[in-house]
């Protein structure tokens, strides 16, 4: 993917990030996910409770928001999370969601928000060799 575009979707999980709500880890994430129809950007952050066990992460929220948008084929995804960290890819049961929707060569970029710049590259058959499936 051009690098413009890359830089586009990592500026647009930087902007989720601020709407985080992680009152309990402060942990603030942010996700952007570019639909291969029309090249839209839809994004989503995580949604933490009291009740630990439900929260949502960044990257199903903004899938959700993306499939009740009508978007159900995506090019790539960027995550922001804050602080220096950048080598965060999604937890696994984000990637066994994003696997639903995103073939092996989906591109998944990671970027710490005090360092948006520098940015990690990952594909989702890398990060979820095995995906689970159920055969209808
Ligand atoms: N979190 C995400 O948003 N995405 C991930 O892939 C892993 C973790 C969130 C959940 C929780 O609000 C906080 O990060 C700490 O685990």
């Amino acid at each position: 993917m051009e690098k413009k575009m890359q830089r586009q979707l990592v500026k647009e999980a930087a902007r989720a990030l601020h709407r985080a709500y992680a009152p309990y880890s402060k942990y603030h994430v942010g996700a952007a996910l570019l639909t291969t129809e029309r090249k839209r950007i839809v994004s989503g952050c995580n949604v933490e409770n009291a009740s630990y066990g439900l929260t949502i992460c960044a990257e199903r929220a903004a899938l959700a928001a993306a499939v009740a948008a009508g978007y159900r084929r995506f090019r790539a995804l960027a995550v922001v999370v804050s602080g220096k960290k950048r080598k965060m890819p999604p937890c696994g049961a984000c990637l066994q969601v994003l696997a639903e929707f995103c073939g092996p060569d989906f591109q998944i970029f990671t970027a710490a928000s005090d360092q948006p710049d520098k940015i990690n590259v990952y594909r989702l058959r890398d990060l979820l060799p095995h995906v689970f499936r159920l055969n209808h």
